[in-house]
This record gives structure tokens, sequence and C-alpha cells, in this order.
């Protein structure tokens, strides 16, 4: 019999946080015209790592765009962690900075964790901090959840994807993404299991999975005979290949199979930024008397 060809649905990312960020501005014109201040993002960059860069310049146009006040603080890459302590330290007590956001990673002779640990956490717009990981396990509303996995779920939910009883495999255990991935995607229910370096065959989890999201950064790990038919593939990957930018799945391959799919770029990284002007909207309500 002919195979009949389906073209996958495109979770478009892009069009998804068009709405969303309209919303968002609507929602900060609103305040600013009953005479409220703007909310406002600090965002820290040290040193002058080129993908880090893009990343913060994006995510201040973003925030200007709806009407976020945006920040930076950049400052050179032999910083010493005594004087980003102090700065940190400086925005905490600012009552007009709501959202701190210190772009990771930090240049290797400032320890991550003492950095994270030193941010109010209820400024802390990347969720990073162990009070809000805490209340991603306990499932305690009032807390920040990570950009990039509130994204996905909010991207997944639009498509009215059902993550509940779903085998769900993500590939990736990282700190930014996977591991708080993982605990959302328990929140909402779904069947778990998370891939890694020491994984010994990927592949037997991935041909399982109903949803297959990877979070690696390794340019097209995942291949076609990897997926399920019918699979929700989910691309969290950014690389930058020969001038060209491509995630970790082999889209062409994989396109063939799957029900649904991101793009790279316009899938994935845009619902990130959006998420994070979600949770400084979120941190400039719990912070002002704003409910
Ligand atoms: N570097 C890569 N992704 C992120 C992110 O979501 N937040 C921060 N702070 N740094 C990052």
């Amino acid at each position: 019999m002919e195979k009949v060809l389906k073209k996958p649905i495109i979770l478009d990312g892009k069009a998804l946080s068009l709405q969303l960020r309209q919303k968002i501005e609507q929602e900060v014109r609103g305040y600013v015209s009953m005479g409220h201040r703007a909310p406002s993002l600090a965002v820290v960059l040290v040193g002058d790592d080129p993908a880090s860069q893009v990343y913060v310049e994006n995510k201040q146009k973003a925030c200007q765009k709806v009407g976020i006040r945006s920040l930076l603080y950049h400052l050179p890459k032999n910083t010493r962690l005594e004087e980003l302590l102090e700065l940190i330290a400086q925005l905490n007590a600012d009552q007009e900075v709501d959202g701190i956001l210190v772009q990771l990673p930090l240049p290797p002779h400032i320890p991550q964790q003492e950095v994270i640990l030193s941010i109010d956490p209820k400024k802390d717009v990347d969720g990073f901090h162990p009070e809000n990981m805490g209340k991603l396990v306990a499932r305690i509303e009032d807390g920040f959840i990570p950009c990039t996995p509130l994204g996905i779920d909010l991207l997944l939910s639009h498509h009215g994807i059902e993550l509940k009883g779903a085998d769900v495999v993500v590939v990736g255990a990282g700190f930014i993404v996977g591991r708080p991935l993982s605990l959302l995607l328990l929140w909402r229910d779904a069947t778990v299991s998370v891939c890694h370096i020491h994984t010994k065959d990927i592949s037997e989890y991935t041909r399982r999975a109903d949803i297959l999201i990877s979070a690696t950064g390794v340019p097209h790990l995942i291949k076609g005979h990897m997926v399920k038919e019918g699979a929700v593939v989910v691309d969290v990957g950014i690389s930058r290949v020969r001038d060209r930018i491509v995630g970790d799945v082999d889209f062409e391959e994989v396109k063939e199979k799957a029900y649904a799919i991101t793009p790279v770029p316009g899938g994935v990284g845009p619902m990130t930024v959006t998420a994070l002007l979600m949770n400084t909207l979120k941190a400039y309500r719990l912070n002002s008397s704003i409910k």
C-alpha cells in the first residue's frame, strides 16, 4: 500500500509568542495608564560570550516592546565574585527592580551556585533559586518556573497536546532545561524518563516516547529512526553550524514521522523569552500592591 504522506503540525512558538506578548503589553499599558510605574527587569551579563550577548539583546528588545523597563548591567569578564554579589544585593534592595536575571554561563572563576543563591527568590524570574526549584517539586503555584520549561508547557497546552499519562522522554538533564522541565512534566501528570550523557542507549527510550523533548545542544542528535510514528517532538537545541542555526533534531528526517514538531529557529526560543516576560510581570504583581 502506498504510504500517505501527512504534514506534521508545526508548533510555531513565534506565532504564539506574538499573541501572548500582545496580551502582556496590554496588561502593562493598563497598569501604567492607572498611574503605576512600569515593571522592570535587571539583566546582568558578565564577560563577552557572543551567544550570551545575542540572547541578552533579544530579551531586552522583547521587554522594551511590551513596555517592561529593561536595565542592563554589563560587567567585564574579570569581575570578582564579591563585586557581582554586591551588585545583586543592590538590585535585591531596589524597590523599582522587579526581576533579576544573571545570564549563564558565568566565567569559570565565578561559582554559579553562590550567585543564584544570592538572588532574592521573589525577584528570581529565571526560577533557578532552590526556593523556586523547591516550589516546582512541591507544586506551589507562587514560585517562578524556569523560562524554557514554562515556554514549552505553554506551547504544548496551546496546541491541545495532553501531558496527563503521556510517555514523555526528555533528552538532556541540564540545570537550565532538562531537570526543571522533568519536574514540571511530573506536575502535569506525565510519565517522565530523563536521558543524559550516561544513558546506555538513548534510542531505546526515544522510540517509546509519545512526546520527545531534546535539550542537549548536540546538532541533529535525534534522527528519524529514533522517533515513534505520530510522536510530538520538541527541539530545545540552538547550535550554530556553518553560519546556520540548527537544533538537536534532524528536522527533515523527523518531520516524516512526527504528528507535531517545533521548528528551529521559531519554536522553543521565542517561547523562552515570552515566559521571561510573563515571569517578570508575575514578579511585578508579587512585589507591588497589584494582585
Ligand atoms: N543561558 C541559557 N539559557 C538561560 C536562561 O534561561 N537563563 C539564564 N539566566 N541564562 C541562560
